[in-house]
């Protein structure tokens, strides 16, 4: 029996579309046994998975497989103990897909390597920036050409805090997609190569003073903003809390705030803010996984 922990991802981190991600401490667990009789999934709350063909984690073990050229019966699979939200921009499919496939590679003895793991996962999930990081750990920056998905670790000097706010409602990545522009003017394009470049640069040297300019966009979050309410005012609430930068979580509706370590008011300052708004809002006070998925 394999039991693996997989970890939340943020995806985008402001300019980074597609591109930036970086796994939070904040886990989901599934373990997994091969069986010679039919598949079974347990979910959350115990209930079965009476559909699991469409099991996002089912599917990712059975690629996993077949691009082995293994033959399977059935699996076991326990994914009743999830912490990650799911559809709030946290990476909770990228987790699936992961520890799908991170536990289909130990139970054939660990015959893939991380890249050919990646190169799996990106051809379920279409795009690298939660998958990356949520099987290698830390922040990650990665570029996909054909069939390959290259990636590198940002070495991250600040000291550093993301103050993760969920709120009740979710919003769907296709619909967040669908909003977004087939084109983009060279004004545009060259603000965001410009806040991307310095965000890799000023986390390398640990100059925080300039992330407040590195975490602006104008790929996505203009665009998205309509579907999280609120969203003007609660920024501009972090900025008065004293937070480095902010973004949207992936597609939303997750917001992060990144701030100092040493930052102790915070976290307080921001609930009591949210708790005057008409949606729920929960935050929890994270750090950076550098680990990514692991058998436990
Ligand atoms: N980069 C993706 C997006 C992450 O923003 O649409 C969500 O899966």
């Amino acid at each position: 029996m394999i039991k693996v922990r997989v970890p939340a991802t943020s995806a985008n981190m402001g300019a980074g579309f597609d591109t930036f991600g970086m796994a939070l401490k904040l886990y989901n667990e599934i373990t997994v046994e091969e069986c010679s009789t039919e598949t079974q999934i347990k979910l959350v709350g115990g209930k079965l998975d009476n559909n699991y063909s469409k099991n996002l984690t089912y599917e990712s073990i059975v690629k996993t497989f077949e691009y082995c050229t293994e033959k399977y019966k059935g699996f076991n699979i326990d994914m009743s103990k999830a912490d990650i939200p799911m559809s709030r921009g946290l990476g909770s499919s990228a987790a699936c897909i992961i520890g799908g496939i991170f536990a289909a590679n130990e139970l054939m003895g660990k015959k893939l390597s991380v890249d050919e793991m990646l190169s799996i996962a990106v051809s379920i999930e279409g795009h690298p920036d939660n998958v990356a990081p949520a099987l290698i750990g830390g922040m990650i920056t990665s570029i996909v050409k054909d069939n390959a998905t290259i990636y590198s670790k940002v070495n991250i000097k600040s000291n550093l805090k993301y103050e993760v706010m969920i709120p009740d409602f979710k919003v769907s990545t296709y619909d967040a997609r669908k909003v977004l522009p087939n084109t983009y003017s060279r004004n545009d394009v060259i603000y965001n190569i410009s806040r991307g470049a310095m965000l890799i640069s000023a986390l390398n040297n640990g100059e925080n003073e300039k992330l407040r300019y590195a975490f602006e966009d104008k790929i996505h979050q203009p665009y998205r903003k309509k579907f999280i309410a609120n969203i003007d005012e609660i920024f501009n609430k972090c900025r008065e809390f004293g937070s480095y930068g902010e973004f949207i979580s992936g597609s939303g509706s997750t917001l992060i705030a990144v701030v100092d370590a040493n930052n102790f008011s915070f976290n307080t300052e921001i609930r009591e803010f949210l708790n005057t708004l008409a949606s729920n809002w929960k935050v929890i006070e994270l750090e950076i996984d550098n680990v990514g998925a692991h058998e436990f």
